[in-house]
């Protein structure tokens, strides 16, 4: 059995990963920081990670094997409005923790982006130098080179991933679910390519990761890559929706404020070859967020907060 210590239990990664996994073979030990947990089956807490000695204190008292750091500024546009907030949760705040993690001997999987990258030519591997065009994706840079300087032996993985989140709307995915269901229009951008990865895939992933001596950067992204329209397309004919309800744009015309990188597709032998076996494949994983919807999880995970 691992314990693992979540960080970032109350959001989109930290909490599914929790649910996914704890009390089958493994422990988890959940921390959220301005979101009780009331109704969570696992263990948890509340920390301001950002506060002096709180991340040596939590390694102190619940003596985890891995530290699974998933809480993060993960807002895109948040960051954009508060520069020096980012700077602290997503640069400083991951270079105390592997300095941490690495006075304790802990196993260090801390959580990065594909957004660090521009997104200018694609399938990127770990080698290729990363050239973050937002306040979000710099800052989450500087958190895995603060990582890697204080921790070489932690792992850093390049995730980007759907599923179902307390909050209701913390993935595109659920987004294009809930426009959907209530006939909604919704744009989809043409030109904004990823590789989204099933949260249950990526949490297994994690697990399976975390038990292995890796270290460094990996990507662990979906095994196809495809546009957000598209993506928003193959959930549409998933779920029944009307699919010409997602109007086919381009991100220039979107009005966003930060910047989107267009090709954010990512290599992913690297962790194919260290894990032995493919990634699971999309429409897998997409049968995996339908299941899941049938059976009410997205309620079910709304009342935990
Ligand atoms: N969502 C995506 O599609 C995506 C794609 C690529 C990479 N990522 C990365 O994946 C990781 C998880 O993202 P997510 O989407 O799960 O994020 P999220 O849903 O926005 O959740 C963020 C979590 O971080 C916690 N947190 C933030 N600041 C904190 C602080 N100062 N102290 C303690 N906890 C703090 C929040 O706690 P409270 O809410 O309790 O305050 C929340 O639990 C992040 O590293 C993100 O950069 C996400």
């Amino acid at each position: 059995m691992t314990h693992f210590l979540v960080t970032g239990v109350s959001g989109l990664l930290g909490l599914n990963f929790a649910l996914a996994v704890d009390g089958k073979k493994h422990q988890v030990t959940g921390v959220a920081n301005t979101t009780p947990m009331l109704w969570a089956t696992f263990k948890n807490v509340q920390a301001e990670l950002t506060q002096p000695a709180v991340v040596e204190e939590l390694i102190e008292t619940h003596k985890p094997d891995v530290f699974l750091h998933c809480a993060a500024m993960a807002n895109v546009d948040a960051c954009e409005a508060n520069p020096e907030l980012a700077q602290q949760v997503n640069a400083e705040l991951p270079g105390i923790i592997g300095a941490a993690c690495n006075k304790h001997g802990i196993r260090l999987v801390h959580i990065s982006t594909d957004a660090v990258f521009n997104g200018s030519t694609g399938n990127y591997t770990e080698d290729d130098i990363p050239n973050p065009l937002s306040v979000y994706a710099s800052t989450k840079l500087a958190g895995e080179n603060a990582v890697v300087s204080a921790y070489p032996e932690a792992l850093v993985a390049r995730v980007n991933f759907y599923g179902w989140s307390a909050a209701g709307n913390r993935s595109l995915a659920e987004n294009f679910v809930n426009n959907l269901a209530a006939g909604k229009e919704m744009m989809g951008f043409t030109d904004v390519e990823f590789c989204p990865m099933n949260i249950l895939d990526l949490s297994g992933l994690l697990v399976e990761t975390a038990e292995l001596d890796l270290h460094g950067i990996h990507h662990m992204v979906g095994a196809e890559a495809m546009s957000k329209y598209e993506f928003g397309r193959r959930i549409a004919e998933k779920f029944g929706f009307d699919a010409s309800l997602i109007k086919p744009v381009s991100v220039k015309d979107s009005g966003l404020k930060a910047a989107r990188s267009p090709r954010l597709t990512l290599s992913t032998n690297k962790i194919k070859a260290a894990l032995g076996h493919d990634l699971p494949g999309f429409a897998d994983g997409l049968q995996k967020f339908y299941d899941q919807y049938r059976r009410g999880y997205h309620l079910y995970i709304k009342s935990l907060t």
